[in-house]
């Protein structure tokens, strides 16, 4: 009988960009969609603080806490055998000193069984993953697009300040990120960053110089309402279908023709 999967770890993963293989990773907030993302063989999947607005529908990331991000890695943490878990910590969680960080971080892997968190790293936040990364928990740094300081950008755009992007990824490589997250940042500045740092880079609306790439499952399979961003590629038409779905299932109830003959018990 073949071996279970085994479950990928933060060093394997890391690993993945000497060995130059592409890593993949998805969103995913839930045990449903967890099991049907982990078992198409992804390297890893994120527990994204954009469950503030895919799941709970609100206009930006910065609502969620730290108790509903545990609520949600608990549940994808349940369904996922082979990729790498990692999840968000939403906004004020870490940002107030390393010991809160490391509470709020802690609390994280330790109640939903996840391998690692991922946090915005601006200028002048590299110590918050050191301290991290010393109390021994593995950080995935997001640099570039921080969307946590929507209200200070006023939108969400490309960001081009190279000096600060570039100092901003090898402060997280220097405090021990085991991966750098790269969003909305020009093509040719992510490959670079990628060139200068010994650890994976992910990118998103990054172009394809990166390590690996990162969608959110919403958007990749047309279950996201209003315009897409330019940097995703939809590759299913779900919304339509479940519509559709549920058209057809309205009609046939109205009509009489469900449940039929093959959905009734003599
Ligand atoms: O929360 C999220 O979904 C993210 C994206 C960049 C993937 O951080």
């Amino acid at each position: 009988m073949p071996d279970p999967p085994r479950q990928m770890t933060v060093p394997e993963f890391t690993a993945c960009k000497q060995a130059g293989r592409k890593i993949t990773m998805l969103t995913a907030y839930d045990y449903g969609m967890a099991r049907l993302v982990d078992s198409a063989g992804i390297e890893g999947i994120l527990v994204g603080d954009s469950v503030a607005m895919v799941v709970q529908g609100h206009s930006n990331t910065l609502p969620v806490t730290v108790d509903e991000m545990i609520y949600h890695g608990k549940l994808v943490c349940r369904a996922v055998r082979r990729a790498l878990v990692v999840v968000d910590m939403p906004f004020l969680s870490y940002q107030l000193g390393a010991i809160r960080a490391i509470e709020n971080a802690g609390r994280v892997l330790k109640e939903t069984g996840c391998q690692a968190v991922k946090l915005e790293q601006g200028p002048g936040q590299a110590e918050i993953t050191a301290a991290l990364v010393s109390a021994g928990i593995p950080v995935m740094a997001h640099c570039g697009l921080r969307p946590q300081s929507i209200q200070q950008m006023g939108t969400y755009r490309v960001q081009r300040d190279r000096d600060r992007l570039m100092a901003d990824a090898k402060a997280a490589e220097q405090a021990g990120a085991f991966s750098i997250l790269l969003e909305c940042i020009p093509a040719d500045l992510a490959a670079e960053i990628t060139a200068a740092v010994a650890v994976p880079t992910i990118g998103i609306g990054a172009g394809a110089g990166c390590d690996g790439q990162i969608l959110v499952t919403h958007d990749l399979l047309g279950l996201t309402e209003g315009r897409l961003p330019r940097h995703v590629k939809p590759y299913a038409d779900l919304g339509r279908q479940i519509v559709a779905a549920v058209t057809q299932y309205r009609d046939d109830v109205r009509a009489g023709t469900f449940p039929g003959p093959e959905q009734s018990f003599s």
